[in-house]
């Protein structure tokens, strides 16, 4: 029989903690959900000790999930394990996931302890974490630049101590596929104990290999990977679950290893990611890319239309990527618009269904046709704004031009109270951002803009993300669809404003 391959995500702990990456609770939960759709084997929720929110996101979503375990992340130290325990506890399936650095470099100038203190913390607290779960992962961060031979001593006293999982982190991106496996096989025949444990792979991508290393892990015996979504994560990312899953599914015989993910949710999650942190991917990257499966060239053309496999390795439908047939108009009604949600994976609840169904109308007047991908950008827009919006735009009125200062006039809601403003910049979007600073008794600057076209046609909608620092938070990511492009971006302001509101 194969091995399966269990599939650990890290989008919510690893991902999240990258700059500009960071999701409020109802949007972690969302993720987790997905998550959970797609039949991850673990989710590691977060970091409990990390904020008093980090905490009470995981224990939420410990709450939530059903089907796949719950971890938090802990250091070497007993209020680190409690937190995690504190927080995961309530989920149907735990896990406490330990971890200690073990290279020279890390011991001597970060933790500044000697080899044998590491050893004898590994044994306390791995032990002190047993006492509450029977799910252990310990992890030897940095373990690819440690002495292979102190890292199997570790791992020996992890296992002995309880550990149940074994993780080997490149947590500096530093290997090449050939070493990572090399290392692994070191692993399995140097460690007593190891045919106890699950072998588990967390590679970071800072030389573009995360991927193959963990696939050259799979190779000799890794059973775990760990992986974001998009390769979201510290630096230059993690490696990414849809390239790892797919290059097992893709290439089944050659691996010979089997993985429960639903790769068909992969587009969906993709998506979430990206509108949620508002972190867009390359048009090449694999699998979910704009260009992944677009054939431009005549000569592939051809063959495509000739036979798929000629330049096909996987159908677009594989990873959850429908045909962009034009599906509903104004005159669609509830049904066929919760139906057609269904079919491309997305079962609201009937408020969530309410909301979506109101901005589809509001859209369906502007635009003839509405397609999948408006349809994506609807619903994907409703988890987001999942809280009470403090000021909602009634109207604006831009007046803008290449010879006069363009001005803003901009009325929301806040309450019963309607507030109007005006101002001027030398930009109608500036403008209209300012008029809404003076609605605002706060700092905000705008970090980052970024504005596209959502759809194609000459009716696209238009998707606005915007970057808010607002009196010295971290950035908050605010996101606008409309299609008018300035209506998008007010849209967007007004959401990072009020996420502001909902969390601060
Ligand atoms: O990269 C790393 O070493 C980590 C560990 C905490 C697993 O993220
Ligand atoms: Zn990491």
């Amino acid at each position: 029989m194969s091995r399966t391959i269990k599939i650990f995500d890290t989008t919510l702990r690893d991902g999240e903690q990258s700059p500009g990456c960071s999701m409020n609770l109802s949007e972690k939960i969302e993720v987790a959900k997905q998550l959970e759709a797609m039949k991850v084997d673990i989710i590691e929720a977060g970091f409990a000790i990390a904020s008093p929110g980090d905490a009470s996101a995981i224990e939420q979503i410990a709450k939530t999930v059903k089907d796949s375990t719950i971890c938090s992340l802990a250091r070497c130290a007993e209020k680190d394990i409690d937190a995690a325990w504190n927080a995961i506890k309530q989920a149907n399936s735990s896990r406490i996931h330990v971890f200690l650095a073990t290279s020279p470099l890390h011991m001597e100038y970060k933790l500044k302890m000697t080899p044998d203190q590491v050893l004898e913390s590994i044994a306390h607290h791995v032990a002190y974490a047993k006492k509450y779960c029977s799910d252990i992962e310990f992890s030897a961060e940095d373990a690819c630049r440690s002495d292979l031979d102190f890292l199997c001593k570790a791992f020996e006293t992890a296992i002995k101590a309880g550990a149940t999982t074994l993780n080997i982190p490149d947590t500096v991106g530093y290997m090449v596929p050939d070493e990572y496996a090399k290392t692994v096989r070191y692993i399995k025949e140097h460690t007593k104990g190891v045919e106890n444990a699950i072998l588990s792979c967390h590679c970071h991508n800072d030389l573009g290999m995360a991927v193959a290393n963990s696939l050259a892990g799979v190779e000799a015996g890794i059973e775990q990977i760990e992986c974001t979504i998009n390769g979201i994560g510290e630096r230059a990312g993690n490696a990414s679950m849809e390239e790892c899953a797919m290059a097992l599914k893709v290439r089944k015989p050659y691996f010979n290893v089997e993985c429960n993910l639903d790769t068909t949710q992969i587009y969906r999650a993709s998506r979430m990611i990206q509108t949620i942190t508002g972190v867009p991917v390359a048009p090449t990257k694999p699998i979910i890319g704009a260009n992944a499966f677009a054939h431009e060239s005549g000569i592939h053309q051809h063959g495509v239309l000739a036979h798929k496999e000629t330049y096909e390795i996987m159908t677009p439908e594989s990873v959850g990527i429908t045909k962009n047939a034009i599906v509903l108009g104004k005159h669609s009604g509830r049904h066929a618009f919760e139906d057609r949600l269904k079919e491309l994976g997305y079962n609201l609840d009937s408020e969530k269904l309410d909301k979506a169904f109101k901005k589809f109308k509001v859209l369906a007047d502007k635009k003839k046709v509405i397609k999948d991908r408006d349809l994506e950008a609807l619903v994907v827009a409703v988890p987001v704004t999942d809280f009470e919006e403090r000021f909602v735009l009634e109207n604006f009125v831009i007046n803008s031009g290449n010879t006069i200062t363009s001005t803003a006039v901009i009325r929301v809601k806040k309450g019963d109270e309607v507030i109007e403003k005006v101002a001027g910049s030398d930009g109608p979007i500036n403008a209209a951002f300012r008029a809404i600073n003076k609605m605002v008794d706060k700092e905000i600057i705008l970090e980052d803009y970024n504005l596209k076209a959502m759809t194609e046609g000459e009716d696209a909608q238009g998707e606005a993300i915007v970057k808010l620092s607002i009196d010295g938070s971290e950035w908050i990511t605010g996101r606008g669809v409309a299609v008018d492009i300035v209506e998008a971006s007010i849209k967007a302001y007004l959401n990072g404003i009020n996420k502001y509101y909902s969390e601060y």
